[in-house]
């Protein structure tokens, strides 16, 4: 056998127009044009849909390409391929990182048994606006909650060794400050500080780094004027040099030509030189050959660049076993969800469920004897699998009113027929509510569809679409018990009805298994443990809200009314004890509806915390690794069985920039049985207390002085002083 070449000697061995054609993945190609791709030495392609398919253009490509160099294949599995996991938002939800990391290692093995070798996920753009139909891709408000889901995917995804054939390579997407766009429309402009650029949108990338991603994607954003797929400074001196990223820089689809409509590059050419130039590694979409000839003229892209990017290239393939194995078993391949990935999609969806409210105990559903109606456009609808799926995923099992009927053969459960999610129908409506007062409790199965979040799917109305609101009233006005259960890609405002629904059960889009998921939780056979990774506002007006904003002049103490007017006290203006002057709206109470973190249990617990040592620590010992312990002690109150999320926020009292009010550092989900209790430690170090100045070269400080810590539920605190003391020498 010809003994294997190393990247470099491949490299050394390459023509201008071989290596350019290594650096792209084509977008969507039928199936003549992927064979013609492989055999002119493209560098990667999209999965052809079957494994016999991607073994035939692997041999292309090995045997008939100058070089032989098998290819890379790529596949957007962001939450499974076949078996489908709850979205990455809803996954966020469970504050349990082993539901991404379960999800992520079932989505490779199933992926790679099929011949995709590199996914474009996690996304894990920091998202502060839920008109943005993205942020149900990524996992929510909270930079250090991307942070660490973003970890156990991509740990999930590569495993121990790329080469095993249950694993495939990491995208984190993308970079950098896309889920900024103004006015949450996608692929809008962004303008975002050097302080939150540091310390919110780069956080998670960077732990990414840290761990290892193969690979990460540039963002069709700008940011400072400079569109990311030709910055410089973001994409080389950032990722690259600064955190050593060592992987690929892919462009998202289309994102190099679009520097001409940016209007930064005059042709597609100038596109192509500026943003291999900037350190982008791998065009997606778009072309830098026209047929085999290059569209950038030999010599003008820096030698040394495009060879760096070929090696990174190269070096994927080798990290992922390609060169000595391209094939797979074609045999072993899978091709739909099996007993044991269902049933992993089922628990893990059910953690991420989030129990809003639940006033005198609607939820959950007694076991017999109850006269069960479910209505509204999720009571028979299957439509649960979330924004980023393909036409090959496994759709949902089971609706809920099936799922309910199966778990409660003791009762009467019936659904109505309803409205859809768009429509109006007052006839349906009356008929619903004269249904529910012959029931004993009434689910309703609210939301919005699938396509109603995800990429171009902006929405500049936060309420559910339809007359699905006139639903929840006119149930409301039944004087039957009732909760309502609602799928979302998003949060959403709930006000106009909240006040009227006994009970809110939040079940995102929950993938395959939804509909079981959903009963199980229902039905008590699962107690819903999770918590909102993304605040629920009042007002779509509040939009972008985030509970870790920083600390304005003028925080206010209570809520706007209208009522509240300004009081008459001519020109010389109102008195300081008045809330006046501060920042609110005039319209509408403080804070969000639902805030980050917040969810409720069947159950009760009781948090009680002490720190394991004096609350005052020295720099330099922080330096050294120095980390704080916090323990908390959860007591189950109730007589249920269950699940609560420790959560610690940190806040520095004292900076020489404006910190944000609080911040979480460390969380931990504690299963404890009713009357029980247990121990949570959780940890404060270096890392927690600091931030990026505005002076880029300072970089990463923790200045020295007070510091509040919270740990809690996410909803009450106990609060501790924690003193940070200048270095000792
Ligand atoms: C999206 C990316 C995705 C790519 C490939 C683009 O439109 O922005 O997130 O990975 O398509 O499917």
């Amino acid at each position: 056998m010809k003994p294997l070449s190393t990247p470099e000697q491949i490299l050394a061995a390459m023509t201008y127009a071989e290596k350019l054609a290594q650096l792209q993945i084509v977008w969507r190609p039928d199936s003549t044009e992927a064979g013609a791709l492989a055999r002119n030495g493209a560098g990667a392609l999209f999965w052809p849909a079957t494994a016999k398919a991607t073994n035939a253009l692997q041999r292309t490509a090995v045997e008939e390409s100058p070089h032989g160099i098998p290819l890379l294949i790529g596949l957007d599995v962001v939450h499974g391929q076949f078996t489908i996991f709850p979205t990455p938002l809803a996954q966020a939800a469970s504050f349990d990182t082993e539901v991404a990391a379960a999800d992520a290692r079932l989505s490779a093995r199933e992926a790679r048994s099929t011949g995709v070798n590199w996914t474009f996920s996690p996304m894990i753009d920091v998202s502060r606006d839920p008109r943005w139909g993205r942020v149900v891709e990524g996992f929510g408000e909270d930079p250090y909650l991307n942070a660490v889901f973003g970890e156990a995917k991509i740990r999930g995804y590569q495993g121990d060794d790329l080469s095993s054939s249950t694993s495939i390579a990491a995208c984190a997407k993308h970079f950098v400050g896309y889920s900024a766009a103004e006015g949450g429309r996608d692929y809008n402009s962004t303008d975002i500080s050097v302080q939150r650029l540091r310390n919110i949108y780069l956080e998670p990338f960077k732990v990414a780094v840290t761990a290892g991603v193969a690979s990460v994607m540039a963002s069709f954003n700008a940011v400072s004027g400079v569109p990311m797929h030709a910055n410089r400074e973001m994409l080389t001196d950032v990722l690259k040099n600064e955190w050593g990223h060592n992987g690929i820089v892919v462009a998202d689809a289309g994102g190099v030509g679009e520097l001409v409509e940016h209007g930064v590059a005059a042709n597609a050419s100038d596109a192509g030189r500026l943003a291999l130039s900037a350190g982008l590694d791998v065009e997606m979409g778009g072309s830098l050959l026209s047929g085999n000839e290059p569209i950038i003229r030999e010599g003008v892209l820096d030698p040394a660049r495009l060879d760096d990017a070929v090696l990174r290239v190269l070096r994927l393939k080798q990290a992922l076993g390609l060169f000595e194995n391209p094939y797979v078993d074609e045999s072993a391949a899978a091709t739909g969800p099996d007993e044991a990935s269902l049933s992993a999609a089922r628990a893990t969806a059910a953690r991420c469920t989030v129990l809003l409210k639940n006033h005198a105990a609607v939820l959950p559903l007694k076991p017999r004897g109850q006269r069960v109606l479910v209505v509204g456009p999720y009571a028979e609808s299957k439509d649960h699998l979330g924004a980023w799926v393909q036409y090959f995923a496994s759709p949902t099992t089971t609706s809920i009113v099936e799922s309910l009927t199966a778990a409660l053969p003791g009762s009467v459960v019936t659904a109505l027929p309803s409205a859809t999610f768009f429509d109006s129908d007052p006839g349906l409506q009356a008929e619903a509510a004269a249904a529910a007062a012959e029931a004993d409790l009434v689910i309703v199965a609210v939301g919005e569809p699938s396509t109603l979040s995800g990429e171009a799917s902006s929405r500049s109305s936060l309420n559910l679409p339809g007359d699905q609101e006139e639903l929840i009233r006119a149930i409301a006005g039944s004087g039957t018990p009732f909760a309502v259960v609602l799928l979302t890609g998003r949060p959403l405002v709930v006000s106009e009805w909240i006040d009227q629904c006994p009970a809110l059960l939040v079940a995102w889009h929950l993938g395959t298994e939804a509909g079981k998921a959903i009963s199980d939780v229902l039905t008590g056979t699962v107690n819903p443990g999770g918590k909102l990774p993304m605040s629920f506002p009042r007002s779509v007006g509040q939009v972008p809200i985030y509970y870790n904003h920083e600390s304005t002049g003028r925080p206010a103490r209570t809520g706007g009314s209208l009522a509240h007017q300004r009081p008459d006290v001519g020109l010389t203006g109102p008195t300081n004890t008045d809330d006046y002057f501060k920042s609110k709206y005039l319209d509408l109470e403080l804070g969000p509806q639902f805030g980050f973190g917040y969810g409720l249990s069947y159950t009760s617990f009781e948090l009680e915390s002490s720190p394991d040592q004096a609350l005052s620590v020295a720099l330099d010992g922080l330096r050294a690794g120095t980390r704080l312990c916090f323990t908390t002690i959860v007591r189950n109150t109730g007589t249920r069985d269950g699940d609560e999320v420790v959560q610690l926020y940190v806040s520095d009292l004292l900076a020489s920039v404006t910190r944000p009010v609080r911040q979480l550092r460390g969380f931990h989900r504690v299963f404890v049985p009713a009357g029980e209790e247990r121990r949570v430690t959780l940890t404060v170090g270096f890392d927690d207390l600091g931030f990026w100045t505005n002076d880029a070269h300072a970089g990463y400080i923790v200045e020295p002085g007070e510091f509040r810590i919270r740990v809690g539920d996410g909803l009450s605190f106990q609060e501790f002083r924690l003193t940070v003391t200048p270095p000792s020498s």
